[in-house]
Parts: C-alpha cells; structure tokens; sequence
C-alpha cells in the first residue's frame, strides 16, 4: 500500500528563541489555535498534550502526519548545556527548522555560530537537506526584519542546501504556515 513519507526534522536554535512554542502551534489540542493554520492538515499523533511552555529540558519527539507525510520533530533545548546533544540527530535528520529571535540582537553572532558549526558537521555538510529560518518574534518592537536577521546570519552563503526564511510570531502561529509550506514542498 502507500506509505507515508518518513521525515525526521531537527528543531535547533537557542534557548528562548522560541521552538517549542513554534511547535505547539502544531498541536491541534493547543486552545489557542482552533483556528490556527494546522489545525485541519495536520494531525498531531504524539501522546503528549500541550502544556505551558518551560524551557526544554534534553529534548522532545513529536510526530505529525500530513496526507502524504509523516513528521517525526525533535525539538532540541536550546541551552548551551544541552546544544552537545544536538550533533548526535544530524546523521538521521531529513531537515533543520533554525529558530532565531529576532529581538535577541546581542546573542545573534552566538546563533550564528552554532548555524555554522551544524552547517559545517561532516552529517549535514555534504548534505542537500532543507533549512528553514523562522525570524521568530517579530511582534516586539524591537524585532529585526526577516531581511536583516538573513543578513546577519549570511544566509546568502548557503549554497549547497535549500533554504528559507519567514518572520514569524510563534505565539499568533503567524508566519508558521508559510514556512512548513515551503517544508513539505521539499519533499513532495
Ligand atoms: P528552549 O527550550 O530553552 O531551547 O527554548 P525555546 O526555543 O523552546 O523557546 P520557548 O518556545 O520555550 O519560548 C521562550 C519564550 O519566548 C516563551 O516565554 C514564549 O512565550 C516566548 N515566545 C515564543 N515565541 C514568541 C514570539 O513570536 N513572540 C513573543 N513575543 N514571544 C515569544
Ligand atoms: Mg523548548
């Protein structure tokens, strides 16, 4: 019979930027998105129902199908004590979501850095696997655009994979649709 598409995604970026909220936004059982983006396409097939958010500790696996795909997301902790454990997904990871925030100008060359060493690991390097940007915050005043956030983290340079970028607000679930769009493109 037909099987979906198996698809692991890696959810990385640094503590607060925003990925487990991202990510709940994909839950159905969230209330504040009933009428959210995914609600209808996507069906959250994990045990875990939505909780206030608290940093991540280690990591969490959530799984989503969409018709054609199945989705197996790792939203990794974005704290430095935990980022070592990141490494050890990148051989069995089919795509990256990175999460900026793009509020957070003093630790952007920190986020940088660590685009930089996931880019140039010997897992993904020769690798032609998907990364989506979300420029997330873009609420607060303070938010640099989707452009500069590009910018400051040379996205230009990315030749060798796929790549996109969306401002988002991850607590509207704004922008967030766009992006996964653009993710399940890649692999249709
Ligand atoms: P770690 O698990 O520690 O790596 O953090 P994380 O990247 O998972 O961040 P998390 O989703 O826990 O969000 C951190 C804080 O930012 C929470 O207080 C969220 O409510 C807030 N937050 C997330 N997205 C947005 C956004 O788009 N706008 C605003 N204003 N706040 C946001
Ligand atoms: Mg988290």
């Amino acid at each position: 019979g037909l099987r979906k598409k198996e698809v692991n995604v890696l959810c990385l970026g640094l503590d607060n930027s925003g990925k487990t909220t991202i990510i709940n936004q994909l839950k159905p059982s969230n209330p504040s998105n009933l009428l959210g983006p995914f609600s209808e396409e996507w069906k959250h097939v994990s045990q875990t129902q939505t909780q206030e958010i608290v940093p991540t500790i280690g990591f969490n696996i959530e799984k989503f199908k969409s018709s054609s795909l199945s989705f197996t997301v790792f939203d990794m902790s974005g704290q430095s004590r935990y980022r070592n454990l990141w490494e050890h997904y990148f051989k069995e990871t089919h795509a990256v979501i990175f999460v900026v925030d793009s509020s957070d100008k003093l630790r952007m060359v920190v986020a940088k850095e660590e685009l930089d060493t996931l880019l140039s690991h010997e897992d993904i390097r020769c690798r032609k696997i998907p990364v989506l940007f979300f420029a997330n915050k873009m609420d607060l005043q303070d938010a640099m655009t989707s452009a500069k956030v590009s910018q400051m983290l040379c996205l230009e340079s990315i030749q060798d994979k796929p790549w996109h970028i969306c401002g988002s607000n991850a607590i509207k679930g704004e922008g967030l649709q766009e992006g996964l769009d653009w993710l399940q493109e890649q692999f249709g």
